[in-house]
C-alpha cells in the first residue's frame, strides 16, 4: 500500500534527512587510507547520537537476512555493492567506498547513500562516481507529479546503459516514511511512461547502484548481508530520499 504524506510530515522526514546528510559528510571526510570501517561506523553513531537520531539500520532484520543489521550505516568497499557490515581491515589508497545511512527522528526516516574514492583515485573509478552520481541527479528531475515511476528508473538505467556500466535488476530503491522500507519499489530498470503515476506526497528513496562490469548476479557474502558483484568488478552506490511536490522533487537528505 502506498501511503502520501503531507508537508508536515515532510518537515519530520528532512530533519532525519539532515541527520543523515550531516554524517555523510562527516564520514567521507574521515574516510582516509589507514582507517578501518568500523571507525567510521563510529563517526557515524557519534554524529546521530549528537542529533538525537536513532539508526534506521542497527538492528534491522528483514526476513531474508540471517541476523539483525548489525551497525550503524553501511560501508562497502570495492566489489561490495550494498549493505556492507563495517569491519576492521583498513581501507586502502584508491579504494573505492560506498556509505549508506539511514537515521530516524520523530518517527520518520531518511535514508541516503554516497560513492568516493579514499587517498588518489585512478580515472576509472571517478568515471564510475561520476555516472551513478549523474543517474541519480537525472533520476530525482524525473520525479514530478504526473509522471511514471518508469520515468524514474528509465533515467537510471539509461545512464548506466550509455556509460558501459551493470546494473543488479533486483536492487533499487523505495518508498520511505515512518518505517525505512515502503511501498512502492523504485527499480533501476525500467521504460518510460509505464509504471505508477506519481503523485504529490510521495516520498521515496532513489538509489543507482553501477559496477563496471555487465549485468550478472550478485554474490551474497558469507557474512549474509554483504552483495558483491559476480565479476568482482567496482560499484558505486547513490541515494536520496526525496519528496514528490507541485513545486518539484524536493530532496530531504541534505545537510
Ligand atoms: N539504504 C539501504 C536500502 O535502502 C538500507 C540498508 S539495509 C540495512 O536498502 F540493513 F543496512 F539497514
Ligand atoms: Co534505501
Amino acid at each position: 500500500m502506498v501511503t502520501y504524506r503531507s508537508p508536515r510530515e515532510w518537515e519530520v522526514m528532512r530533519e532525519a534527512g539532515r541527520v543523515v546528510g550531516l554524517t555523510l559528510d562527516a564520514v567521507r571526510e574521515a574516510a582516509e587510507p589507514g582507517m578501518r570501517p568500523r571507525d567510521l561506523d563510529e563517526v557515524a553513531a557519534r554524529i546521530m547520537r549528537e542529533h538525537g537520531a536513532k539508526s534506521s539500520f542497527l538492528g534491522y532484520h528483514p526476513s531474508w537476512a540471517p541476523m539483525p543489521y548489525p551497525a550503524t550505516i553501511c560501508v562497502s568497499v570495492n566489489d561490495v555493492v550494498v549493505h556492507g557490515i563495517p569491519g576492521a581491515p583498513v581501507l586502502r589508497e584508491g579504494d573505492l567506498v560506498s556509505v549508506d545511512c539511514g537515521a530516524e527522528v520523530g518517527g520518520y526516516h531518511g535514508d541516503a547513500a554516497v560513492s568516493f574514492v579514499v587517498g588518489t583515485a585512478d580515472a576509472a573509478a571517478l568515471r564510475l562516481v561520476d555516472a551513478t552520481r549523474e543517474a541519480l541527479d537525472r533520476a530525482i528531475a524525473a520525479a514530478v507529479p504526473g509522471g511514471r515511476m518508469g520515468d524514474v528508473s528509465a533515467a537510471v538505467e539509461g545512464t548506466a546503459r550509455a556509460a558501459g556500466y551493470g546494473i543488479l535488476e533486483g536492487c533499487g530503491g523505495h518508498g520511505i516514511g515512518t518505517e525505512m522500507h515502503e511501498d512502492p519499489p523504485v527499480p533501476n530498470v525500467g521504460r518510460p511512461g509505464r509504471g505508477m503515476r506519481l503523485r504529490e506526497g510521495l516520498t521515496i528513496a532513489i538509489e543507482p547502484m553501477f559496477h563496471e562490469g555487465g549485468d550478472g548476479d550478485a554474490r551474497v557474502l558469507a557474512d549474509g548481508w554483504s552483495i558483491a558483484t559476480a565479476d568482482g568488478s567496482r560499484a558505486a552506490h547513490f541515494e536520496h530520499t526525496v519528496a514528490i511536490t507541485a513545486d518539484g522533487p524536493v530532496v530531504m537528505t541534505l545537510p
